[in-house]
Order: C-alpha cells, then structure tokens, then sequence
C-alpha cells in the first residue's frame, strides 16, 4: 500500500513540476506594457532600431496610407492612429522578427519592414512591443481586448 502511495506522490509532483515549468515559460512570454524593466528595454531597443521609420513619438512616416513612388508602404505609426493595434501580441511578435513574409503577408511581398530576428533577441522583440504597447489608450487597450476575444471566438 505505502508503494501505492509514493507512485502518486511522485504522479503528482510531476504534473505540478510541469504545470510550474509552463506557467513560467508562458510568463516570460509575456509583453507587459506596465513592466518597468521591459519597457525601459523596449524604449532602448525602439529608439535605436525603429524610430529612424516608424518616427520618435511613433507617429510613423508622412502620409503613411499612400504608396511610395516605388509601390511599397511607407512605415505606418505604431499609436492609436495606426493599426498596429489592430494584431495580436503573437502576429507583431512574428512581423517584428520574420519581417512581412507568410502567414502575415503574401509569399514575396515587397516591404521595407526589417525582419530582426538577426540583431534582436526574443526578450529586446518583446520589450520593444510592451514600449509600443505602453502608449495606447485605455480607449485602445479596451477595443483591442474585446476585437480580439471575438476573434477568438470566431475561430473556433
Ligand atoms: C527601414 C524602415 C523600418 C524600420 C527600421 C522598422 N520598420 Fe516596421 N515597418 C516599416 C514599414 C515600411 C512597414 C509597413 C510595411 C508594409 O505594410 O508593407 C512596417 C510595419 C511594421 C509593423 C506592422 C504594422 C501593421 O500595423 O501592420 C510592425 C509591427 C513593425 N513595423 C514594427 C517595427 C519595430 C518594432 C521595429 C523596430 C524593432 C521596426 N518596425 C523597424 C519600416 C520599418
């Protein structure tokens, strides 16, 4: 019987070791636009690789809806006024460090987004997304959680 017993003690410290490993790994995942580390991070890592396009104060580049003579679409501001917004954390996370190739973008499509998975880490791709993040409004914040919660649903 004690056998019987140390068999589940050991089931269960497995299954919660588990459960521990992955709700760690989703915290780190995690971009928190209220975390001050990340978003002193973030701010390093926006000013020194993306405020040269998407402009200092995020305001993107000077008539950003229209095609440059070459096609190609200006960067578009990273604030309320873009659509940045408009994505989930994990598609952003994807353009910033694929670039805009599939599946956010079609097969070859001509872009002057940067791919930076070569000179950004992870942790600096998702610090630069909780700065970005850190100066929508609540107004934003709150139609961004409800669009996405029925995107959500829509899904399934
Ligand atoms: C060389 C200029 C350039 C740099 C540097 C740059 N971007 Fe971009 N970015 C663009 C352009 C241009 C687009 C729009 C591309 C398109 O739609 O074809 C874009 C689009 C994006 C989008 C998609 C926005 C949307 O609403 O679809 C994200 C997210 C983004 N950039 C994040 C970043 C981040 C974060 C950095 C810095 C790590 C960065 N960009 C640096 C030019 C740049």
């Amino acid at each position: 019987m004690p056998q019987n017993y140390l068999v589940l003690l050991a089931v269960f410290a497995a299954v919660a070791a588990t459960a521990l490993y992955f709700a760690s790994a989703r915290r780190e995942f995690r971009i928190d636009a209220r975390d001050p580390a990340q978003l002193a991070r973030g701010r390093d890592v926006y000013e020194q690789r993306c405020a040269v396009c998407h402009g200092q104060r995020l305001e993107g580049q000077p008539n950003w809806r229209a095609r440059l003579p070459n096609g190609r679409l200006p960067a578009p501001p990273h604030d309320d006024t873009g659509h940045t917004w408009h994505h989930p954390d994990e598609v952003l996370f994807a353009i910033v460090k694929n670039g805009l190739v599939p599946p956010y973008a079609p097969a070859g499509y001509p872009s002057d987004m940067p791919a930076f998975g070569q000179v950004l880490s992870d942790e600096d791709i998702r610090a630069v997304l909780a700065y970005i993040e850190s100066h929508w409004s609540g107004e934003v914040v709150r139609v961004r959680e409800e669009m996405l919660a029925q995107s959500r649903g829509g899904r399934r």
